[in-house]
């Protein structure tokens, strides 16, 4: 059994994926700590040195080696499904789930946030709505085609699964 869990950045992948796979009695891995751990670059400071595309082309490696695994729960970043052919090998190789988020909620989330990620990092609320709108309004016809979609904004979403 392999779960990916996919959506947009902030929507809260990376807390619901551990307790998903606790529930289910199976591993967890996070794509972008899994990369992080390999290239020894945070993910944001990836971005600044050697650009997206660089990130990109590597991010489907990292996501390609998830086909020798099983019995585990992967969260994958925001953008992976939206690149090549990854939704396409995601669905081909797991079940999809995504964790579907308002685009008012991910901008209280994007503002509480420490983490950097890349390109929304210290915008004002107003930019960075709009930027998570547009993104959002790009991404979301992909993330749709997962056969499980979650509300990430309700707590009891855990215990959907
Ligand atoms: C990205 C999302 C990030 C990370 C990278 C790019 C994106 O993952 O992969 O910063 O393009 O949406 P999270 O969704 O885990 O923050």
């Amino acid at each position: 059994m392999k779960y990916y869990l996919i959506g947009y950045m902030y929507s809260g992948k990376s807390t619901f994926g551990p307790k998903l796979a606790a529930a289910k009695g199976l591993g967890f891995v996070d794509l972008d700590q899994a990369f992080e751990a390999k290239y020894h670059y945070e993910v944001a400071r990836f971005f600044e040195v050697f650009g997206e595309e660089a990130f990109r082309k590597l991010e489907a490696q990292m996501l390609h080696a998830t086909a020798a695994m099983d019995d585990v729960v992967i969260s994958t970043g925001g953008g992976t499904p939206c690149h090549g052919d990854n939704m396409d090998f995601i669905l081909a190789h797991g079940t999809a789930i995504y964790l579907q988020m308002p685009v008012d909620a991910l901008v209280e989330r994007a503002l509480r946030s420490r983490h950097v990620r890349p390109r929304l990092h210290g915008l004002p609320e107003a930019e960075m709505r709009a930027a998570i709108a547009a993104e959002l309004a790009e991404r979301e016809p992909i993330y749709l085609r997962a056969p499980v979609i979650l509300d990430g904004t309700d707590p009891q979403t855990g215990g959907i699964l």
